[in-house]
């Protein structure tokens, strides 16, 4: 049986815009909660939390970890959480760190990267009743650049190809990740299931964007994201008046003390 929080999402297909964002921690899950579809723990954290050169030293036992303070915030949105590198090698592996994630984290369901080439892992994930969410275009974790994908003619072929072989297997929707807005665009309008896209055009069916680099607390400079605040500022700014007061003894107070 299909969960109502991905029937809900499917729905949304040709109608409302989905809305997903990153979450590693449960504070920033409950603010996001409110406002999201999707939230997902992505395998990001990596570089956004640890300064990893790339996704692919995220151990299962990390993500397992802020998954579970994420679930702590997360009470209306599907909980989606990444599959981290040298994770799904192989279908048994994929199966027993899937129902490791699930059980360990209460998440809804888990995202892994790749179309034709861990088709049989998809297939043993969902033959065993794990919610999947695809993800196509730049794949961080085996990436060998991080170039926009799909600009060839033999590259938007497979990617269209994996995209129906995904929706095929039954995952629940795709994250293009980099996708060529024309490619975007006919990939969602070809398939029943959402795109969410992360600099792959307004034509997908959802956005996602990691938070902390919308907010302004992870500061780095990429094509696809847009920052909406800027919270490294503030922060900033908190602590300036924080330590002015500590100094000249105004905090804390009475009021503040026993
Ligand atoms: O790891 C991640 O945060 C992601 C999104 C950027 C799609 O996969």
């Amino acid at each position: 049986m299909i969960k109502k929080k991905i029937l809900e999402i499917l729905k949304k297909k040709n109608k409302f815009k989905i809305i997903c964002l990153t979450a590693y921690s449960k504070n920033i899950a409950q603010i996001i909660d409110r406002h999201c579809d999707i939230v997902l723990v992505g395998d990001s954290l990596g570089s956004v939390l640890y300064n990893y050169k790339s996704t692919k030293s995220v151990t299962l036992d990390i993500m397992i970890e802020h998954s579970k303070s994420v679930r702590m915030g997360v009470k209306k949105s599907l909980m989606v959480v990444d599959m981290p590198h040298n994770t799904y090698r192989d279908s048994s592996e994929a199966l027993r760190n899937a129902k490791a994630i699930i059980s360990k984290t209460k998440c809804d369901a888990v995202k892994l990267e790749g179309g034709k080439k861990i088709y049989n892992i998809i297939k043993t994930l969902i033959k065993n009743k794990i919610p999947v969410m695809g993800h196509l275009g730049l794949l961080p974790q085996s990436a060998k650049n991080f170039k926009a994908k799909g600009k060839k003619i033999t590259e938007r072929k497979t990617l269209l190809k994996d995209a129906k072989i995904l929706e095929e297997l039954g995952v629940f929707s795709i994250v293009l990740e980099c996708v060529e807005s024309s490619l975007a665009k006919e990939i969602t309008t070809t398939l029943r299931i959402p795109t969410i896209g992360i600099g792959a055009s307004v034509h997908c069916d959802g956005q996602v964007l990691v938070t902390d680099d919308l907010i302004g607390l992870n500061l780095i400079k990429v094509r696809f994201v847009k920052r909406f605040a800027n919270i490294t500022k503030q922060i900033d700014t908190a602590i300036v008046k924080y330590k002015n007061e500590v100094k000249n003894r105004k905090f804390p107070k009475k009021a503040n003390s026993y």
